[in-house]
């Protein structure tokens, strides 16, 4: 792993940079956003740690051209005064993370390999120790149709069916195809995944197939591709409607054969990977219009899944907010454990045209400016989209008291049991917890 710190303290670069190697990662000091801007260009990078005050170009400004220009490697901001605004600014501008300076080397170190082990936006290799689905994130929600896409994919994971998951940036799409990875026949087997669309056109074949030393300049060994990395595992095409046109009979006879060459290469060597493949795109509309091919489509679509957006599926909303920030409570450290009212009411209003991945955001922001341990409807800001009127008129629910993260699991644990006539075993399923953990929470919220 290698980051790029970018600070115009040369000190504290190099002493990072000591601290990173400790723990095997590379690094390199870029003194200036200008600088910075050169080394991204000609080296790859898995992580960015960038400062916010510099001379000449600061580190907002940095952070808006790497997204500009497709750097999509989790980005830390480190700010010398903790002035909350650039931090929120900085999230906003896409950074993932935040520091204060001074800042401590090991936390620094275990967040950086945090993002960069979440990040979905390189490919990676996964070995899944442990083979059982029950610790993995499920695909949380208890709408009629996420309640729908967790039995099919429990379903059709066991086979070696190809998936194409579709909806809207945001809505869970690597979710599921992880899910549909714990839950297939070899979840030991690698999880690799590719995001299309952040792999340069002119890499991308080499990537996905590999090539053998001497197939063109520059090929000094062998290169294993994706395809073979993922025997025996799922490959998840992420963004697969940016696939260009040259490239999609390519693999639309990988599909067929089940055979991949190398590049330079002769003899095809068999695949057994799992393919699911994912797009915000519009395909259908993309093959009329003949970007898309439509045999391919055709392959791809033997399973399809589709995320509905997530204003219309606002039930699901307590339930996403209670686990996002059980997340971010372990580890921010901070200890909300719950909602005013009208906060609550105000997220299951919001047109979340950013879906799932705009309500963390909008959850993260209103974390910080959280002033008690629960979140007031003025923590939060919501400011950014417009709210449909058929939304808003929904009738309301009154509510009193804040609503604990505890409350809003018992209830949905309750609505569960209520629909499954007490049926443990299929409540448990339909919440996507182990029947153990259920039974203990029946126990702990006493809703026997
Ligand atoms: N149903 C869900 N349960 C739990 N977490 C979810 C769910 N849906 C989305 N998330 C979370 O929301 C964020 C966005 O999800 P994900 O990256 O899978 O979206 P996506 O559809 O792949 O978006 P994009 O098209 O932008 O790549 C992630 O942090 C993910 O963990
Ligand atoms: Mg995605």
């Amino acid at each position: 792993m290698k980051v790029l710190i970018v600070d115009d303290e040369e000190s504290i670069s190099s002493s990072l940079g000591k601290f990173f190697k400790i723990d095997d990662i590379e690094s390199d000091a870029a003194e200036n956003g200008y600088s910075a801007q050169r080394m991204l260009r000609e080296n790859p990078y898995d992580a960015a740690l960038v400062d916010l005050k510099m001379p000449g170009m600061d580190g907002l400004e940095l952070i808006k051209w790497m997204r500009s220009e497709g750097f999509r490697m989790p980005i830390i901001m480190a700010s010398a005064h903790g002035e909350i605004e650039d931090a929120v600014k900085a999230l906003k501008e896409g950074a993932q993370d935040y520091v204060v300076k001074p800042f401590d080397p090991e936390e620094m170190t275990i967040k950086l390999k945090n993002l960069v082990e979440a990040s979905n936006l390189r490919a990676v290799v996964e070995s899944n120790k442990s083979g059982s689905a029950e610790n993995k994130t499920t695909f949380i929600g208890e709408s009629p149709s996420v309640i729908k896409i967790r039995e099919v994919i429990k379903k059709i994971a066991p086979s070696n069916a190809t998936v194409l998951v579709t909806g809207e940036s945001g809505t869970g799409k690597e979710v599921i195809a992880r899910e549909i990875h714990a839950f297939s026949s070899a979840p030991d087997g690698p999880f690799v995944a590719i995001n299309i669309g952040g792999v340069p056109e002119n890499l991308l074949e080499s990537e996905l197939f590999g090539y053998e030393k001497g197939a063109f300049t520059g090929a000094v060994n062998r290169k294993t591709g994706l395809f073979e990395l993922a025997s025996g595992g799922t490959l998840f095409l992420d963004e697969i409607g940016d696939m260009p046109l040259s490239l999609q009979v390519k693999i639309l006879r990988v599909l067929q054969d089940r055979k991949i060459t190398r590049l330079g290469g002769t003899t095809p060597m068999p695949i057994n990977a799992r393919i699911v493949a994912a797009t915000n795109k519009n395909l259908e509309e993309m093959v009329q219009k003949g970007t898309f091919r439509e045999d391919l489509f055709y392959r791809l679509n033997v399973v399809r899944i589709i995320i509905p957006p997530l204003r219309e599926r606002s039930e699901d909303i307590p339930l996403l907010a209670a686990s996002i920030i059980s997340k971010y409570n372990r580890s921010m450290g901070s200890k909300i454990d719950g909602f005013a009212p009208e906060a609550l009411e105000a997220l299951k209003k919001h047109d979340f045209y950013g879906n799932v991945r705009e309500l963390e955001n909008v959850l993260e922001r209103a974390m910080i400016f959280a002033e008690q341990n629960v979140i007031t409807l003025s923590d939060l800001d919501l400011r950014s989209s417009v709210s449909r009127p058929d939304v808003q008129n929904k009738p309301k629910e009154v509510l009193q008291e804040a609503v604990s993260l505890k409350e809003i699991e018992k209830q949905a644990i309750s609505r569960a049991l209520q629909r499954w006539e007490g049926n443990r075993t299929h409540a448990a399923e339909e919440l996507g917890i182990s029947r153990r953990t259920l039974i203990s929470k029946i126990s702990e919220y006493g809703l026997e």
